[in-house]
């Protein structure tokens, strides 16, 4: 069954960028094509650098895109001045992150991001990468493990889970990602409004892929690559890496980098989240180098 990941906040992502004809843009996300595909109706016979860390992702983007404008490059966006650079570029007119999983990630059951998976726990963006959820959760120490729940999975019983963790691992590896997900409904008695294991996968997916140390990076080098009137358009999904964008945004007013378009973060509409429930927890911010 082919996967479809709808592209969030696409109309809102446009408006915010203003591609224009000739312009030369970066998704530094590029992730299925959905939001590539709508700035290249807009750039004419400009250019897009499309980034991604996931191999499969480019080629699906690649197939869905073929168009002699786009230049793809397989990478963390940490490197996009380096990337941008190989494509023959120097400054950019708008930079697109869209951060986060695709559903390529979540729908593929063998890339093990979803508690709901019988297979290996993996969740590497780039399977190039050595580091893997199994690898945390069998050989790190508990303390670690535990910080690890706190502070990326903002996890209420992450030292219970990660003892629970560690108990159940002396006497058998933790190999698949449902088998994760029993030991955390064994520390949480009942449920609540979302699944038991929520945060434990969001907070393992954000250690194994270094993702918030590659936004903070990803914005700064992209600050640098873009012209004067060059625009800046990120879509987060969770508080941690809003909190990054709104202050990174922030520090660069106050420096006299960027103005800041977006006041206040936009949010999908009851439609979009309708046919996209997804997007529910999108929040997309804005800045305009000076
Ligand atoms: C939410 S998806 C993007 C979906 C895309 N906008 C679309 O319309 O299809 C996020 C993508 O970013 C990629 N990604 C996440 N962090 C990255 C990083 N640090 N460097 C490069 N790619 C990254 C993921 O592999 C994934 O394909």
């Amino acid at each position: 069954m082919a996967i479809i990941h709808l592209p969030v906040m696409l109309r809102e992502a446009v408006i915010l960028l203003e591609p224009r004809p000739g312009g030369i843009y970066v998704d530094a996300t590029i992730g299925l094509g959905g939001h590539a595909e709508e700035m290249l109706k807009h750039i004419g016979n400009g250019k897009l650098i499309g980034i991604d860390r996931d191999e499969e992702s480019l080629r699906m983007a690649g197939k869905r895109l073929l168009d002699d404008r786009v230049v793809l490059k397989k990478g963390n966006f940490s490197e996009i001045g380096r990337m941008v650079d190989e494509a023959g570029v120097s400054m950019v007119d708008g930079v697109l992150f869209d951060i986060g999983t695709s559903m390529l990630h979540l729908r593929t059951a063998d890339r093990g991001f979803s508690f709901l998976s019988q297979e290996p726990l993996d969740m590497r963006m780039d399977r190039d990468q050595e580091l893997t959820a199994g690898d945390i959760v069998n050989k790190y120490p508990e303390k670690d493990i535990e910080k690890i729940l706190r502070e990326y999975g903002e996890e209420r019983l992450s030292r219970r889970i990660a003892k629970a963790i560690v108990r159940y691992r002396i006497k058998k590896r933790i190999i698949t990602c449902a088998e994760l997900a029993d030991i955390i409904c064994s520390v949480y008695k009942g449920r609540g409004k979302i699944h038991p294991a929520t945060r434990t996968f969001q907070a393992l997916r954000i250690a194994v892929n270094d993702e918030l140390n590659e936004l903070r990076k990803g914005l700064e080098t992209s600050s640098g690559i873009l012209k004067s009137g060059g625009r800046i358009c990120v879509i987060s999904y969770h508080s941690l890496e809003d909190r990054i964008v709104k202050n990174f945004m922030k520090d660069k007013r106050e420096k006299g980098v960027f103005n800041i378009i977006t006041k206040k973060p936009l949010t999908p509409s009851f439609e979009d989240v309708r046919q996209n429930p997804s997007a529910r927890s999108a929040k997309m911010r804005g800045a305009e180098k000076i």
